[in-house]
């Protein structure tokens, strides 16, 4: 439509109080936008925190229980986990990723035991495991994708098996949600939910994170073949439709803050529920930012949260997830 021009149209009228703001306002930001990532770690009663992640520590399992009922407690509906896995649990079979007693597994069932509301989102990709911190098998210097699809399954159904609520493919590997849907179907898992990382880039800003689960001194080389183009767009409908097709239930765009537009696209190509992960290097920046008195901490990480639903994003894997549901009074 054509606007009535000056002075007819004064759009200040309708932002002049906060009663005035509050009626026009087009989005919202509740806690129960929020996916909560953790890291896992062995050991009894400890937290280490992550150096490149301020703010942030990984866990000992016993402690994930008491997490999930405050993030519960605060409005979060969903916890995902990592696990951080020293050179010495990784091998080149990675078998250790869909055994029921790695400790991502057993997060999830003491999650699980303690919080049974919440949702548990997994992790799946061989990174964790593999001894060059790739998410798939490494033959003669290539990432092998059916041979990994096989391996994917299986964490998938143990993921299953503990009490997992949302599945989260994080590999990248081709044809991966349509093995793990039809596993799901014929095990009895029927219900499981899949959160496909669709379309998940070739990012700089995972950096962190790498450091949080020891995948930093693990990778060799780069995840650029799998992983996809950050010049690219068109690709992520592709990757959309071709998950929704195999059966995701809900799709993923990673890293968030540079890929609103990729967000946007898919709310209005596809309107099926969308998510987004502000990874680990955007809440590095934000943080650094803020501990130098350059950004206002709390201010900034709200405003963010809100560019993603602006986006169209029905939720949000967020770090800032319990210290956001705080700040907006939960
Ligand atoms: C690995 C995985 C990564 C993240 C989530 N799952 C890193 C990678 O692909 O190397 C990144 C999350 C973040 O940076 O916060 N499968």
């Amino acid at each position: 439509m054509t606007l009535p021009p000056f002075p007819n149209t004064r759009l200040r009228r309708l932002r002049r109080t906060p009663a005035l703001r509050a009626m026009v306002r087009e989005n919202t930001l509740t806690p129960a936008d929020f996916i909560w990532p953790i890291f896992v770690m062995e050991g009894t009663d400890t937290a280490e925190p992550v150096a490149s992640m301020p703010g942030v520590s990984r866990i000992t399992v016993d402690r994930v229980g008491k997490a999930a009922k405050d993030a519960y407690a605060l409005g979060i509906p969903a916890i995902c986990v990592f696990p951080y896995t020293g050179m010495d649990a990784r091998t080149e079979d990675c078998a250790l990723a869909w055994s029921p007693d790695n400790i991502a597994n057993r997060a999830i069932r003491e999650i699980k035991s303690a919080c049974p509301e919440i949702a548990v989102m997994t992790d799946i990709a061989l990174d964790p495991y593999n001894i060059n911190g790739h998410d798939g098998f490494v033959e003669n210097g290539e990432i092998v994708n059916d041979r990994t699809i096989e391996a994917l399954v299986k964490m998938a159904l143990t993921q299953a098996e503990c009490g997992a609520d949302i599945l989260g493919p994080s590999d990248m590997m081709d044809g991966r949600i349509g093995a793990i849907r039809t596993a799901l179907e014929t095990s009895n898992h029927s219900h499981v939910t899949i959160l496909s990382y669709t379309a998940k880039y070739a990012s700089a800003f995972y950096g962190p994170f790498r450091d949080a689960v020891g995948a930093s001194s693990a990778l060799t080389g780069d995840k650029n073949t799998y992983q996809m183009d950050p010049a690219n767009s068109d690709e992520a409908m592709r990757l959309v439709e071709r998950d929704l097709s195999e059966g995701a239930d809900m799709v993923m765009v990673k890293p968030g803050m540079p890929y609103l537009d990729i967000v946007r696209r898919v709310k209005s190509e596809f309107g099926v529920p969308t998510f987004a992960y502000q990874v680990s290097g955007e809440y590095a920046m934000i943080q650094a930012a803020a501990q130098n008195g350059w950004l206002d901490h709390d201010k900034v990480m709200l405003e963010s949260l809100m560019g993603f639903k602006r986006a169209g994003c029905d939720g949000i894997l967020t770090y800032f997830a319990p210290a956001a549901a705080k700040a907006l009074g939960a």
